[in-house]
């Protein structure tokens, strides 16, 4: 099954969002596998952005992204990285449509609130990155035939 590592980013935290935001991946039906509230390093922000490490707002964006708590999520269903994608919405949240949770509750690209995995792949390399072993938990929700047939 395919998994996806969904993070609150500072702003997020800071701003009252995380039960919201938690809120629509719960009811659009997907399964929680790891949660925690974390305090990033610079070098694990670094790591997990180094596909940007050329672009002129890299030094801002691990600014950002170290400055305040964030919140870690691991989340697995069908097709959740992409289903993910879409409920997070545009980068630019002033392009993301209502609805979405950038489109609902954000008007800036330097503070877009949530973070989502981009590919299958990276979403496996980004929940190894950021949850030791142990702290995914494998669990089957009650509701789990009342979602997928
Ligand atoms: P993530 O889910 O956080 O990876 O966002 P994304 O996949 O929609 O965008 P991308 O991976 O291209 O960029 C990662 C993050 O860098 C964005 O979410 C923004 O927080 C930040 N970022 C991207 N482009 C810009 C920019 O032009 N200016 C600033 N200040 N930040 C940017
Ligand atoms: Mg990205």
């Amino acid at each position: 099954v395919e998994q996806t590592y969904i993070m609150v980013k500072p702003d997020g935290v800071q701003r009252g969002l995380v039960g919201e935001i938690i809120s629509r991946f719960e009811k659009k039906g997907f399964k929680l596998t790891g949660l925690k509230l974390f305090r990033c390093p610079k070098e694990l922000a670094e790591e997990h952005y180094k596909e940007l490490q050329s672009k002129p707002f890299f030094p801002k964006l691990i600014n950002y992204i170290t400055s305040g708590p964030v919140v870690c999520m691991a989340w697995e269903g069908v097709g959740v990285v992409a289903s993910a994608r879409k409920l997070i919405g545009a980068t630019n949240p002033l392009q993301a449509e209502p609805g979405t949770i950038r489109g609902d509750l954000a008007v800036q690209t330097g503070r877009n609130v949530v973070h989502g995995s981009d590919s299958p792949e990276n979403g496996k390399r980004e929940i190894g990155l950021w949850f030791k072993e142990g702290e995914i938990c494998e669990w089957i929700p009650v509701q789990e035939p009342w979602v997928i047939e």
